[in-house]
């Protein structure tokens, strides 16, 4: 494969504009697959992954930070990723961390280190890196912490980031002042001037931050020497993959659409686009190479932080899907707020991302309820209204409108196929996919990678 195009491309090309041909998928070379989050957060998209990337060449992550915490359990082993694509546990595939995503390098080796106690070995040679990834670095974690402490004292209340700087780092990426992986790599006399000036941009703005700097271009000269073997040029390596062998690409979406800067709660979001553009964008993969783009909800709903939340439960039902399902935060481990199943947020991330099919997650924590509740609707002032709401406070007003579902308490965590489920949850599965107007493709009964019922 060559990046100089031949005479036989122009003349193909030529002919596919004077036949006005749609170009095919031989044209287009391979397609990646998309996994999403269709709510807050925490679905289950680890485990989703997990499942494909047994079969995939290479995984990889677009957006996000370790904000992200993503959970896998692999022969009662329990594996939990922040910055690594989960697909690192298959030996036989690569994974890829895309220029979308933003790396806080003593965060990266520790995971990879931590993981690697746990069995998880060669794991570095298996990751590339995409040298136009931004750096987080450690001082963006306290101006985190900082900020979050000023919302708390001038509005009353505060976002409940992850604290991992990432709000920070892409305030640094887009204002044009962040520093990347290739300038850590680069010329680091160079580097190290834009990042005493970025430190003091950061004072002038935030006078208590303090910043040993030489300490910390000490350690990141280190991070940088041991990251060195897996950087590449992330977006020749991605138009290599796309176009060279038939491969299976794997592309795990963090945080959630729920949680999107453009089309999230905001500002109870997170800084990057979780969504389906934040795929292209955040690894060079043309739009027509996006192949099945899979949307990841949980039986119910979750949302870890501050914000509107209207199908929250607040009373013993919400105590059970928190306790049952172990409600937990992986990267920080708060409580996550729980409540019914909101379609109204999943039709609206469906909107966004186009879901070609869904992974409906946790039913089993649904077993022993006796009535289970779905949010259908959202009304204003007693009329349904037919879009998500911008606006934090119009959300935080709406109305729910709910369908409600005998329970089928029966143990669902020993089904592996459609016909093991009962009739009531076959029902419940049904109606969501007839609401949402998406096929369900796979049905999460346990934590397990063995506990998921393919549908097709
Ligand atoms: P992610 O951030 O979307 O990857 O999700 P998390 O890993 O943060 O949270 C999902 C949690 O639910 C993890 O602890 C998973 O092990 C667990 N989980 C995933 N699918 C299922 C399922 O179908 N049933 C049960 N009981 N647990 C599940
Ligand atoms: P995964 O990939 C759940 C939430 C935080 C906070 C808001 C902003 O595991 O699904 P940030 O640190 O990103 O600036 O925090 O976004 N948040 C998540 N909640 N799962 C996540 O990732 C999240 N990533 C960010 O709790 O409310
Ligand atoms: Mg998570």
């Amino acid at each position: 494969m060559s990046l100089t195009w031949s005479a036989k491309d122009h003349k193909n090309m030529n002919q596919a504009a004077a036949t006005g041909h749609k170009r095919s998928r031989n044209d287009t070379g391979n397609k990646a697959t998309v996994v999403l989050g269709a709510q807050w957060g925490d679905e289950g998209k680890g485990k989703v992954v997990d499942l494909l990337a047994t079969e995939a060449d290479l995984v990889c992550r677009c957006q996000g930070g370790n904000n992200a915490g993503h959970t896998v359990v692999v022969d009662g082993k329990e594996y939990d990723f922040h910055l690594l694509p989960s697909g690192i546990i298959n030996t036989k595939s690569i994974s890829l961390i895309g220029n979308g995503v933003v790396i806080h390098l003593p965060g990266l080796f520790e995971e990879g280190d931590k993981n690697d106690k746990k069995g998880l070995k060669g794991w570095e040679k298996r990751l590339i890196v995409s040298d136009r990834a931004h750096i987080v670095f450690d001082f963006h974690q306290v101006v985190d912490g900082i900020q979050e402490n000023e919302r708390q004292a001038t509005e009353g209340k505060n976002i409940g980031t992850t604290k991992k700087g990432i709000g920070p780092a892409y305030s640094s990426k887009a204002s044009r002042t962040g520093l990347r992986v290739c300038d850590l790599l680069g010329d680091f006399k160079d580097f190290s001037m834009r990042f005493k000036n970025l430190v003091h941009q950061h004072q002038s703005m935030y006078p208590s931050l303090k910043v040993d700097v030489d300490d910390q271009l000490k350690k990141l000269k280190e991070y940088g020497e041991r990251l060195r073997p897996m950087v590449r040029d992330g977006v020749y390596y991605m138009y290599e993959a796309l176009h060279g062998s038939p491969k299976k690409i794997l592309v795990e979406g963090a945080n959630a659409a729920l949680l999107d800067i453009d089309f999230g709660t905001y500002p109870f979001v997170t800084s990057s686009n979780c969504t389906v553009g934040g795929a292209c964008t955040g690894l060079g993969i043309p739009p027509l190479n996006i192949g099945d783009v899979y949307g990841v909800s949980k039986a119910y709903t979750t949302r870890v932080g501050i914000g509107a939340f209207p199908t929250e439960q607040l009373n013993a039902e919400g105590e059970l899907l928190q306790t049952r399902g172990h409600e937990v935060g992986v990267t920080t481990g708060r409580k996550r707020r729980c409540g019914w199943l909101d379609l109204v947020i999943v039709r609206y991330a469906h909107m966004i991302n186009g879901f070609s099919a869904i992974a409906l997650t946790k039913l089993d924590i649904l077993d022993v309820l006796d009535e289970i509740k779905v949010g259908v609707a959202y009304k204003l002032n007693g009329k349904r209204i037919p879009h998500f709401p911008a606006n934090m406070d119009v959300l935080q007003k709406v109305e729910v409108e709910y369908e409600t579902f005998p329970g089928w308490k029966t143990d669902t965590s020993a089904a592996r196929k459609w016909n093991d489920l009962p009739a009531k949850a076959q029902n419940y599965i049904r109606f969501i996919e007839n609401h949402i107007g998406v096929p369900i493709k796979w049905v999460g009964v346990g934590k397990s990678r063995e506990c998921m019922i393919q549908m097709f």
